[in-house]
């Protein structure tokens, strides 16, 4: 029997294609470390997230095509993960940082922090680096969610994260005393935010998250202006004021050019613990509309629940503490939705960059 010829591996390679891109895996640059020995190939599968929930099966299919290949005896495959870098950062801000996704919301109390935390927590778990600066200057909690009092060390003049459930973390908490209120100036609060992201050692990063004060003020402004987002991500209830305000948050992404990339509806609905009846406390339906109103994909829905709350006030985010429940379940699977969004546009960006070359 004549050896096995890479080419001929390649060839059926080309015959899997990612589920969600629509494309070849060798085209996408998936495939690494091609080796054959006689009848015997190994390979790794670069994935674009780590948490893709089409692992197993862009795994299976790897192998029947390689299985099919004359000569083929054992294929060995590794599944590991490339987060690619959607975006370009000039003055050296963030150079290590792959995405950056700003969690957005009309009116303060919908639940943006519980959110950005969660959120960041599931994408974590996933088995991606992940950091998340709590850049609610007016309000800053996420600490105190994560149940962390560590405080940031300087090393070499630069300020290095605090490291909490394997999530780096940035917070203005960190240097305000406890009930010290702040009274921010416009060019402060730029400082404030350039500091953040140019004197912070972050590192490496797949997704850096950004809680954002409410509304659409300084930091939003800022924020925009001094590095290219991948997105943003709108938290809304479904009632009507919470609506009326996330459309002028979402307005105002657009105006500055950051793509929405979903919609997350919050205290959804509630089930009774005792009767197991469902009540729409706040009506239902308002992340929807939102997301359909800007063309952008609902996440998810969260429903309101003690495990949530509590979760925030103990510093036991629900996706850590209890992560089989409703609410955990339902932020990792936001997760997974938000994380091939990201991989899609990220691959269309680079596609049309490609394609407008001369
Ligand atoms: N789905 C939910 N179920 C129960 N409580 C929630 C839920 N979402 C948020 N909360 C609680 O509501 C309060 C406000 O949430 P928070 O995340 O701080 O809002 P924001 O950052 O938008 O001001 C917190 O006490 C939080 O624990
Ligand atoms: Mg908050």
């Amino acid at each position: 029997m004549s050896a096995v010829q890479q080419a001929s591996l390649i060839e059926a390679l080309r015959a899997v294609k990612d589920p969600e891109l629509h494309v070849d895996i060798v085209s996408l640059g998936m495939i690494e470390d091609l080796r054959v020995e006689g009848g015997a190939v190994s390979l790794t599968v670069n994935l674009t997230t780590p948490g893709c929930p089409l692992k197993a099966q862009i795994e299976k299919d790897v192998r029947d095509a390689l299985g099919k290949v004359p000569g083929v005896g054992s294929v060995q495959v590794k599944m590991g993960a490339k987060v690619r870098r959607s975006i370009e950062t000039t003055d050296n801000l963030i150079p290590e940082v792959a995405n950056v996704v700003a969690i957005g919301s009309g009116k303060g109390g919908v639940g943006k922090s519980t959110v950005s935390v969660n959120l960041a927590l599931a994408f974590a778990r996933s088995g991606a680096s992940v950091g998340l600066l709590d850049a609610d200057v007016y309000g800053p909690n996420d600490p105190q969610m994560l149940g962390t009092k560590l405080k940031p060390e300087i090393q070499d003049r630069k300020i290095l994260p605090v490291t909490v459930h394997g999530l780096k973390l940035m917070s203005m908490a960190f240097f305000l005393k406890e009930d010290e209120p702040v009274i921010w100036r416009g060019p402060m609060l730029h400082g404030a935010i350039k500091q953040f992201l140019g004197d912070v050692q972050w590192g490496r990063l797949d997704y850096l998250f950004i809680d954002l004060p409410p509304g659409t003020g300084d930091v939003q402004l800022t924020l925009s202006q001094v590095i290219p987002l991948t997105g943003a991500v709108l938290v809304t209830t479904p009632q009507d004021v919470a609506l009326l305000d996330v459309r002028k948050a979402a307005a105002m992404f657009r105006k500055v050019n950051v793509p929405i990339l979903g919609v997350i509806e919050n205290m959804s609905y509630f089930n009774c613990p005792h009767c197991g009846e469902r009540s729409e406390i706040f009506s239902h339906g308002g992340g929807r509309k939102t997301a359909e109103a800007n063309d952008a994909p609902l996440l998810g829905e969260i429903p309101l629940d003690i495990r949530v709350r509590q979760g925030g006030d103990d510093g036991l985010p629900v996706v850590v503490h209890d992560p089989k429940s409703g609410p955990a379940l339902a932020f990792r699977d936001m997760a997974e939705k938000l994380a091939a969004i990201i991989s899609v546009n990220t691959y269309r960006k680079f596609q049309s960059e490609v394609m407008a070359r001369p």
